[in-house]
């Protein structure tokens, strides 16, 4: 597939997946999506991609949400399908099996927000602004943000976000845990970098397992996530990596994992 809104590159394991519509503020229309959709199933399909970083071209936005144009053509029926099209990426990239690493810069708003959120990893830049502004269309978030937002900063905070609309500040964002990190603008692609690549030092199936049982808490009751957790150290223990790190820190050296 020829893109048009995205751009994709591969380097040293990483793949990076740029929203390209800067003149539209990478704001997500259909094509944006589908797009989307197909980058990241060429992720998943390729073995040596092993962490994803996404980011917004040009100076203003990571993603200023999904496309307002678009959107005010709707009927009832299509916005449901438009809606469930996007949860249904979203939870794709949730749950990819890789880490998907946000470099979130400007706004990130509405679609833009939620698809932060559905990442693994958000690190944004001194002029990141976040938030759910829906409401002021006379709409809802419509691409997981009702249940993804509380489960990242707790209900209170999250109510107060979606009933305003009014977007939060980098520093906001990161006391209330909606990021992991802030750094200067010029830094932004370098400490995703950096994280990509304390990720890909380690094994990459623990990194999967982890990932795994990671997504399970919230969904899971706790005594059932430990046993999905228990099963996969199990798993874990049966691998080459598992031999391969254990060994190598026994024998004061740095591992060499492949990855079975
Ligand atoms: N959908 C479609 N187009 C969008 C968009 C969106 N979500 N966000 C921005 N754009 C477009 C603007 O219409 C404008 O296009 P034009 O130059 O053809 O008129 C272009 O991107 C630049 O945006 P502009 O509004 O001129 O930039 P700004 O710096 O003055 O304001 C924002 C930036 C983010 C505050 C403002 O664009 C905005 O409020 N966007 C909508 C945010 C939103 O409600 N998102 C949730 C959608 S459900």
């Amino acid at each position: 597939m020829a893109y048009e809104t995205l751009l994709f590159e591969q380097r040293d394991g990483i793949s990076f997946l740029t929203l390209n519509r800067p003149e539209k503020l990478n704001a997500l229309n259909r094509q944006a999506i589908e797009e989307l959709r197909d980058g990241f199933e060429r992720v998943a399909a390729d073995a040596s991609a092993r962490v994803v970083i996404l980011t917004g071209a040009g100076e203003k936005a990571f993603a200023a949400g999904a496309d307002i144009a678009e959107l005010s053509a709707l009927t009832p029926v299509e916005a449901e399908e438009v809606s469930r099209r996007g949860q249904d990426l979203f939870d794709r990239i949730e749950n990819l099996g890789k880490p998907v690493i946000a470099a979130v810069h400007g706004y990130a708003l509405g679609g833009g927000c939620e698809l932060a959120m559905a990442c693994t990893l958000r690190v944004a830049s001194e002029d990141a602004r976040l938030g759910l502004p829906e409401v002021k269309l006379g709409l809802i978030p419509g691409y997981g943000g009702t249940q993804r937002l509380p489960r990242l900063v707790g209900k209170g905070k999250a109510l107060e976000m979606v009933l305003t609309g009014e977007p939060v500040t980098a520093e906001e964002a990161l006391r209330i845990g909606l990021v992991h990190r802030v750094v200067p603008r010029r830094e932004l692609m370098e400490a995703a970098e950096v994280w990509a690549r304390k990720i890909l030092a380690n094994s990459p199936v623990a990194v999967r397992f982890a990932l795994r049982a990671l997504h399970q808490a919230g969904e899971l009751p706790c005594s059932k996530g430990q046993m999905l957790e228990a099963a996969l150290f199990g798993l874990a223990c049966a691998t080459e990596d598992m031999k391969e790190g254990t060994r190598a820190f026994l024998e004061k050296r740095a591992p060499k994992f492949s990855g079975r």
